[in-house]
């Protein structure tokens, strides 16, 4: 592949492989020196139309351990707000000869558009609410490493299901490798015919967590719903805000990740997140590895010369 826009249409042999690789990543960046040279001479743009703590720093260091030349396009400081287009920013960035892009918008399927206008390699680094590939894997490595396998394990992802790009890639990565997928939601929380994505939905955390192996929360996003979100914030937590009496209902091993941003007491409390059993800051880890794992993927279909 030249781009990687989607987990959908990687195979499983694909998806171990990036995990492998990631392995090897995580060893070296807990190395005291911890950069190849992989991609040493090449330049990558990390071009954000949404904002970003986690995607975009690990984006850069990735880069960075990997030797690239990184730059962080500030969307906000643009000619954008002077009216230039998503592609025609591209082909002004494009016209600069970067090796690859990173790139994050609001925006379903503009991640694939751009990529269609640039001669180079294109990371989705989250579209809308369609995808989030590299959050996956992170969450694939995550899991991975805490129980040893991802088949056969009982997955619960619950909360704001309908505009997460995280759970989206997540269903389709988890699947791909042969979990037991559910997605635990208020209905207005679910999108339409969410069962055919390959999932039982489930509408209270005690029928969804029971047994469950790994609990992952999703943010409440509420800037994406225009002020439609009926119940209280203080509602939705009793209901399906994640605490250790809800824990209680999952497997006894069970462990708990959320993507980032946390909104504590919305959807998860601290008393979890911060918890023993919480694999939070494990996931920001891996989420340099996984990010070095795909950049050094692309950048064997890069030219040589
Ligand atoms: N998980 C995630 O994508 O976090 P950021 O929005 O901070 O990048």
């Amino acid at each position: 592949h030249r781009h990687l826009l989607g987990v959908a249409g990687l195979s499983a042999f694909e998806i171990e492989g990036l995990l492998a690789a990631s392995e090897e990543a995580v060893a070296l960046s807990r190395q005291v020196e911890k950069k190849r040279s992989t991609l040493r001479g090449r330049t990558q743009i990390n071009l954000f139309f949404e904002n970003s703590t986690r995607t975009q720093s690990s984006f850069e260091i990735a880069g960075k351990r990997l030797g690239a030349d990184v730059m962080n396009m500030s969307v906000g400081a643009s000619s954008m707000k002077k009216g230039e287009t998503v592609l025609d920013t591209a082909a002004t960035l494009n016209a600069m000869r970067p090796d690859i892009i990173v790139v994050r918008h609001h925006a379903a399927g503009a991640v694939a558009l751009l990529a269609q206008k640039v001669d180079c390699s294109v990371v989705n680094a989250g579209d809308g609410a369609h995808e989030h590939p590299t959050q996956a894997l992170l969450d694939a490595l995550t899991i991975k490493r805490a129980k040893g396998r991802i088949e056969g394990l009982t997955v619960a992802i619950c909360g704001d299901v309908l505009h997460s790009r995280v759970a989206r890639s997540n269903i389709i990565l988890l699947n791909a490798l042969g979990a037991r997928v559910r997605v635990v939601a208020p209905s207005t929380l679910l999108p339409e015919g969410v069962e055919r994505l390959g999932v039982t939905a489930h509408r209270t955390m005690r029928e969804g967590l029971a047994g469950a192996d790994v609990v992952m929360m999703l943010r409440l996003q509420l800037e994406r719903m225009n002020g439609s979100f009926v119940p209280s914030v203080k509602e939705y937590f009793a209901h399906f805000g994640l605490d250790a009496a809800k824990l209680a209902y999952a497997a006894p091993d069970a462990v708990v990740m959320h993507p980032g941003p946390m909104n504590r007491g919305v959807e998860i409390a601290s008393e979890v997140a911060d918890g023993p059993r919480s694999l939070i800051r494990d996931q920001v880890e891996m989420g340099v590895a996984v990010r070095m794992a795909v950049l050094e993927a692309l950048s064997r279909h890069l030219p040589n010369d």
